[in-house]
């Protein structure tokens, strides 16, 4: 049985005494069950230290993107090295606002996985079509692109530490989110790549997540969905009802 997994986005939000009030009034008084669900948290990269002191131990801390290079010269950004100096175990990759805005390419995110993956971080890898690629009936042909392309880098060991989570461009900070359905078919279909691209050991594995306007309102029926392990959750999870979409997930079985 696949254990569930909820992560919350913060995004490029907060100042540090946002996030401390976020921290003391609605991450430390999260209560579930570890054996059921897994909870890692994305502050943004500066806040980073303040949480990491003073997180509840449940629940985990992740960063919102990676570098490409390593250590050196390489101005402005935070390598893998340093993400793992400081114990940090997730980081999320590939979102799409990384890929509109800041032209990470499918191979870009396919090779900063890998390097995540190579210094022992997990990865939240992020897939999903935007509006019209899905009006134009390809939804899957772009998930396929996405995912071939962390497959071209990955060894088949090393997918046992990465959460596929899909989410539709579209759905994301919309409030139009994907229905049970919609989440499923995608999601099915990303459990049958696992299946005929890495092997059936993914395919039973690997946490495929939903993200795009989850909220406290709809997580439990999203929850119920065979394929959906759990949620990416952005707006949602920078408010009090992150804790019943996480209920949500601890409820479901
Ligand atoms: P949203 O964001 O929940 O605000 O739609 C989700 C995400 O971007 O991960």
């Amino acid at each position: 049985m696949r254990r569930y997994f909820v992560g919350g986005n913060w995004k490029c939000n907060n100042t540090i005494a946002q996030t401390q009030s976020l921290i003391n009034t609605v991450i430390n008084k999260l209560v579930f069950d570890v054996n059921k669900v897994e909870v890692a948290v994305a502050p943004i990269f500066l806040h980073v230290p303040w949480v990491q002191a003073n997180i509840q131990k449940n629940v985990q801390v992740a960063l919102q993107n990676s570098s490409l290079t390593k250590v050196g010269a390489y101005t402005g950004e935070i390598s893998v090295e340093q993400v793992k100096d400081l114990a940090i175990p997730w980081v999320i990759l590939g979102h799409s606002e990384r890929r509109q805005y800041y032209g990470e390419t499918n191979e870009i995110v396919g090779k900063k996985t890998r390097i995540a993956l190579d210094y022992q971080l997990s990865v939240m890898a992020c897939v999903g079509e935007k509006l019209a690629e899905r009006e134009a009936g390809q939804t899957t042909q772009v998930i396929q692109a996405q995912l071939d392309a962390i497959k071209k880098e990955l060894t088949t060991a090393l997918w046992s530490k990465v959460v596929v989570a899909y989410e539709p461009v579209w759905a994301i900070g919309t409030g139009r989110t994907a229905t049970p359905e919609q989440a499923q078919e995608v999601h099915a279909f990303i459990r049958g790549w696992l299946k005929s691209q890495i092997g059936t050991q993914a395919e039973q594995a690997t946490r495929i997540i939903y993200g795009g306007s989850v909220t406290e309102k709809n997580a439990a029926d999203l929850i119920k969905q065979p394929d959906l392990d759990g949620f990416l959750v952005g707006g949602a999870a920078l408010k009090p009802g992150f804790a019943d979409i996480v209920a949500a997930a601890n409820d479901a079985r």
